[in-house]
């Protein structure tokens, strides 16, 4: 039996990107848009597809997706920031995680 393919997608009024699996959402990661910053705040797979790798191909299409956007990424997230110290290649579009950009994220999310 083949798996099926995983898909990613930007889901704008959510402010997220959704991967899917057989059509079912299995796993999303959250971000909120700072002028031409993308915010990841927040990354989670659902626990009956954890250990698969989808969230390592749920940021590394969303990350290219910020990249192809011509946008930035800041990686509040744990998850993204680790993603991130193992995948240079996004260096050049990653900005540090700042007070000023906690605070503003705090105040979105209240
Ligand atoms: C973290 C999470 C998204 C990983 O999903 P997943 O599809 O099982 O992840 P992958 O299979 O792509 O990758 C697993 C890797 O994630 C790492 N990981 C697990 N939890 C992590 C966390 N909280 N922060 C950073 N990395 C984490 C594991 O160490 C593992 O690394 P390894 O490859 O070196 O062993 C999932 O476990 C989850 O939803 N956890 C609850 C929410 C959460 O803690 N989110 C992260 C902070 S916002």
């Amino acid at each position: 039996m083949t798996q099926p393919t995983p898909t990613v997608e930007r889901n704008d009024a959510r402010h997220r990107y959704e991967i899917l699996v057989d059509g079912k959402r299995a796993g999303l990661t959250a971000y909120l848009d700072r002028e031409d910053q993308r915010v990841f705040y927040h990354t989670e797979v659902d626990d009956a597809y954890a250990g698969q790798g989808l969230a390592s191909r749920l940021v590394q299409e969303a990350l290219t997706d910020v990249r192809a956007a011509g946008k930035r990424i800041v990686p509040v997230c744990p998850y993204v920031a680790k993603f991130l110290e193992r995948h240079g290649e996004f260096a050049d579009i990653t900005d540090e995680v700042t007070p000023d950009v906690l605070e503003w994220l705090d105040s979105r999310l209240g």
